[in-house]
Order: structure tokens, then sequence, then C-alpha cells
């Protein structure tokens, strides 16, 4: 039997990597009245988290859209820290949003596994790593989920809580219950597939968008259009590609391609092309489109 806590016996939440997703989670925890620890290797990352949670504040003040004390009280309920060991055992919910490779995180979880409270929840960020993954190293496989934020995560309202095979019925309500309580609306994935619900959902529209474009049927701008006029998307599959990155597109298409070696997984030619152009989408200039006039 697991000794994972109920979500009231949760009070202080861990927040592990503080990059681009785990800044926000961080951010989304301390507003939901969470005292709060933001832990990373870097000390110049944590830095920058703090430069950039305190001007979000600020600027949110300053426009209306959050109360100056309630701003206040969030950045004082965060807490900065270098030291997984010291900070680790005061947790009872952990998500862990540190850089996207396996070794990191099973070295993290393995530690956790020793240092965090017997009754913490233990929950991975990751986008494309189900925590079955990381569950066994850490002695506490039922107590262990994904528990996946969108970015920007102080903006998009859904957490994916995906369980693994053993995770129990009790780490998946608090972990649901803990998302609602910052302010999200979770859905849940019962069992682990690459992509979880929303980038399965991504993959397939991108999919037949590039279809559509290679076979001459239509235009990228027509298709994107499309996507826009008739379904309502605030932008097209072309569009969004091009914003999240080709680079990062292929990387998550080699990646689910090399787990389930399913046709529909391939990488895309064009897109490999595109990339080795160096045609990497906004952030190069170029990509489907040109950013540079
Ligand atoms: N970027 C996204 O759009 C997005 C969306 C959803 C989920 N995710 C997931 O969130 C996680 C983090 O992604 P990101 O984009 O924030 O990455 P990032 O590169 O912006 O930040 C990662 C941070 O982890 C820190 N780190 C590395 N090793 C560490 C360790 N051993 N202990 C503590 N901290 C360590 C790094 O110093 C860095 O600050 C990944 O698992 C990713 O799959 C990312």
């Amino acid at each position: 039997m697991s000794a994972e806590t109920g979500i009231e016996n949760i009070s202080t939440i861990l927040v592990i990597g503080a990059g681009t997703m785990g800044r926000q989670i961080a951010m989304t925890a301390a507003l939901g009245g969470f005292a709060t620890i933001i832990q990373d290797i870097s000390a110049d990352g944590l830095a920058a988290a703090r430069t950039e949670l305190e001007g979000w504040a600020a600027s949110r003040v300053a426009k209306g859209k959050l109360e100056q004390a309630k701003a206040t009280a969030a950045l004082e309920a965060l807490g900065y820290s270098t030291d997984l060991d010291s900070v680790a055992t005061k947790a009872d919910f952990i998500i862990e949003a540190a850089t996207e490779r396996l070794d990191i995180k099973t070295q993290i979880f393995e530690k956790l596994g020793v240092l965090a409270p017997a009754h913490a929840i233990l929950a991975t960020n990751s986008s494309t790593l189900g925590s079955s993954k990381v569950a066994e190293v850490t002695g506490r496989p039922a107590q262990v989920c994904n528990m996946h934020f969108f970015n920007p995560a102080l903006v998009m309202k859904c957490v994916e809580v995906v369980r693994h095979e053993t995770t129990s019925d009790a780490t998946v309500e608090t972990t649901m219950e803990l998302a609602r309580r910052l302010g999200k609306e979770p859905v849940l994935i019962n069992r682990e597939v690459p992509g979880f619900i929303a980038n399965r959902l991504m993959g397939a529209i991108q999919r037949e968008a590039l279809f559509l474009a290679e076979e001459g049927i239509a235009s990228i701008e027509d298709i994107d259009t499309t996507a826009r006029t008739a379904l309502g998307h605030p932008m097209g599959p072309f569009a969004l590609m091009d914003l999240v990155g080709l680079d990062v597109i292929d990387f998550i298409a080699q990646a689910t391609h090399a787990e389930t070696g399913a046709v529909e997984d391939a990488p895309n030619e064009r897109i490999a092309a595109l990339v080795a152009e160096g045609k990497l989408g906004r952030k190069s200039g170029a990509g489907f489109y040109d950013y540079k006039g």
C-alpha cells in the first residue's frame, strides 16, 4: 500500500528546474497559495527566474490583472535553492521540470526516493518521457506520475495527468485536485502513450496539413487560413510549427518514431530538409514562412 498524501496535507511544493517551464509552474503554485521552492543546479538560472517572475508580477499588477497583495504574497511564498538535498526533505509534492534527458531525470528521481518525505508525490512535467521510466528508482512507484503543463504555464489551462501501470488512484486524485487548486483544468490519461493527448492531436493535424501541401492540393497559406477561419484555431499548423521550431518538431518526431516505429510517426522529409538548411522557423528568421521582411 502506498503512503501518499491527500490534497489537504499538501502545503509545500518543490519545483525542480527553473527554466522556461519550471519558473512558471512555481509561480502558478505560489499564486495558488502554496509555499513553493524552485531548485536548479544553476544559480544563474535561478536568478534569471526570479528576475522574470518579479517582472511578470509587476507588469500584471500595473495592468490591473493581479492584485498587489496577491503578487506580493506569491513572491514571498517562493524560495530559491541550488541544494536539492536540503529542500527535498521539506516537500509534500514535487514537480520535476529539469532538462529533457532521461539520465538527468533518473538521477533526480533516485535522489528524491531517498530524500523526499514518505508521503510525497513525485511528478514529472516531461513532454516525452513517461513517468514509468523513472518510477522504479524512487522505491515508491505508486506515487509517481506525469503532471504535464503547457507553455506558458502561467496562462495555459490544460494539465495532462498521466498514470503509468502502478500509479495509485490516490496519487492520480491528489494530482488532479492540485491542478484544480492551481486554477487549471486537468485531464487524465489512463496509460502512457507518446504525445499524450494534446501533442497527438496536434501531430495528426500537422501530418494532414503536410500531406495537403505536399500533394499540391492547397498552399500552406490557404491551409493555415482554413484552420483559422473554418476551425477557429488561433493560428494555422504551418505558422504554429514555425513558432514551436522546426528542429523541435523534427526532434519530437524522431523520438516518437524511435519508440513506436509507426509509419505515421516518421519524421517528415520536408521539415528535415528545412532544418538542414538552418530554417528553424521564427527563431532563425525563416521556416515554412519568411520572417525577415
Ligand atoms: N518548453 C516547453 O514548451 C515544454 C512544455 C511542456 C513540458 N516541457 C517539459 O518541461 C521540462 C523542462 O523543459 P524546459 O523547456 O523548461 O527546459 P529548460 O531548458 O528551459 O530548463 C531546464 C532547467 O533544468 C535545469 N537542470 C538541468 N539539470 C538539472 C538537475 N540535475 N537538477 C535541477 N535542475 C536541472 C537547467 O539548469 C535548466 O534551468 C522538460 O521535461 C520538457 O519536456 C517543456
